[in-house]
């Protein structure tokens, strides 16, 4: 059984006396679609095998008590109001706020969770933590809410206390994932279908730079904002609802002057990512992840030129995969500012990729970076450990 489940577990049971349930709630991996959930967009996020297990059980009380193991933190509080506070506890804390908002009535409960996904580095740390104790109220507290009603209310969770402005793909991919397969989700309806991931003889290896720049609420929210600044000018004279309905870059062009140059550049790059993540469901339908390694290569050079959520760090890293005839396809994942390269790469050529990217990487910038290869995963879901 995996060790951090036990861990979980064990702490649990040398904390409190009642037996709790365990679940998984996990991280999740984007193939391609970055920066436009929130642009109304298309995505291909997947759950992994990666994410936060939590334990929990109702305590008779009024009490609620959290011991976050990764921080080696414990926090207690009364049942009836929720107030901002910093870290992790603005996650759990805004998750159970939100259940008030709806009207649930909460119990008192004992709490252990803890992750097996680096902080920072966009695997979704943050949807894993709401999502597993979202998921295990809904059950604590039968509110009977579905799994895309979960991931909307851990999306405005998110948005709440810790304040990121964030889209729908993490929670949604960390509520719906499949094991094996990739979901295509279109962020405007929330429609979604699940592509099975054919990837012969290649496999998804994430390179974590271990360097995050910025505090991913406030450049995040900034792009937000500079999309919705672009979408209101071009809404004001074309007839469109989303940058969905352009089509043309040329469409967009013409607007070039109407615009301050970073809110063209972030529009440029969204329609282009939106036409591109679409191209992509196709090929990988096509069973092409040739051409879709050609993409993903493509969505790095917008997300690092125009909509500059890259760094030097991560640069440096997919210009390496660029030259390494096993990798067909790299680029920043997640947020950016630091993080993950996502790599599609040659089952063969695997640990030499690895070996000499981390090397170069460290001589560069001494550091060392870490490797990981993903297996995708169902989405949150009740766990037996078996002893
Ligand atoms: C973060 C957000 C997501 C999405 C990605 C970028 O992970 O939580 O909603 O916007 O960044 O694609």
């Amino acid at each position: 059984m995996n060790s951090t489940a036990d861990a979980v577990l064990k702490s649990f049971t040398e904390s409190f006396s009642s037996q709790p349930k365990i679940y998984f709630s996990p991280g999740r991996i984007n193939l391609i679609g970055e920066h436009v959930d929130y642009n109304d967009g298309f995505v291909m996020p997947a759950a992994i095998n990666k994410g936060v297990y939590y334990a929990i059980a109702e305590n008779e009380s009024n009490e609620i008590h959290f011991h976050a193991m990764d921080f080696n933190e414990w926090l207690s509080v009364g049942i009836s109001h929720f107030k901002r506070m910093n870290g992790w506890k603005n996650y759990v804390l805004s998750v159970i706020n939100e259940f008030l908002l709806l009207g649930c009535k909460i119990r008192g409960f004992n709490c252990v969770f803890a992750g097996d996904i680096p902080r920072g580095s966009g695997m979704s740390s943050s949807a894993a933590v709401e999502g597993g104790l979202a998921f295990a109220l809904n059950e604590i507290l039968h509110t009977g809410l579905n799994r895309v009603e979960l991931a909307l209310l851990c999306q405005r969770a998110e948005h709440n206390f810790p304040n990121v402005n964030c889209g729908i793909m993490d929670q949604f991919a960390n509520m719906m994932g499949k094991q094996e397969q990739v979901l295509l989700l279109d962020c405007r309806s929330m429609q979604h279908q699940y592509l099975p991931l054919h990837m012969k003889g290649h496999k998804i290896v994430l390179l974590n730079s271990n360097v995050q720049h910025t505090l991913v609420s406030g450049e995040y929210n900034i792009r937000r904002q500079r999309c919705e600044e672009g979408l209101s000018i071009l809404k004001s004279r074309l007839n469109i609802q989303s940058f969905r309905d352009i089509t043309r870059v040329e469409d967009l062009q013409v607007y070039k002057s109407n615009m301050p140059e970073k809110v063209y550049n972030c529009c440029l790059y969204v329609i282009e990512e939106i036409a591109r993540a679409k191209k992509a469901a196709v090929h990988l339908q096509e069973d092409n992840l040739i051409a879709f390694g050609k993409l993903m290569n493509a969505t790095h050079e917008g997300l690092s030129k125009l909509y500059e959520v890259s760094c030097k760090e991560l640069d440096f890293l997919v210009t390496l995969a660029g030259k390494n005839s096993n990798v067909i396809g790299s680029r920043l994942m997640g947020g950016g500012f630091g993080g993950c390269t996502i790599n599609l790469v040659a089952v063969e050529g695997i640990d030499q990729f690895i070996k000499e990217t981390s090397k170069a990487y460290q001589q560069h910038f001494n550091i060392i970076p870490e490797a990981y290869i993903v297996e995708t995963a169902d989405g949150t879901k009740e766990i037996t450990i078996t002893p």
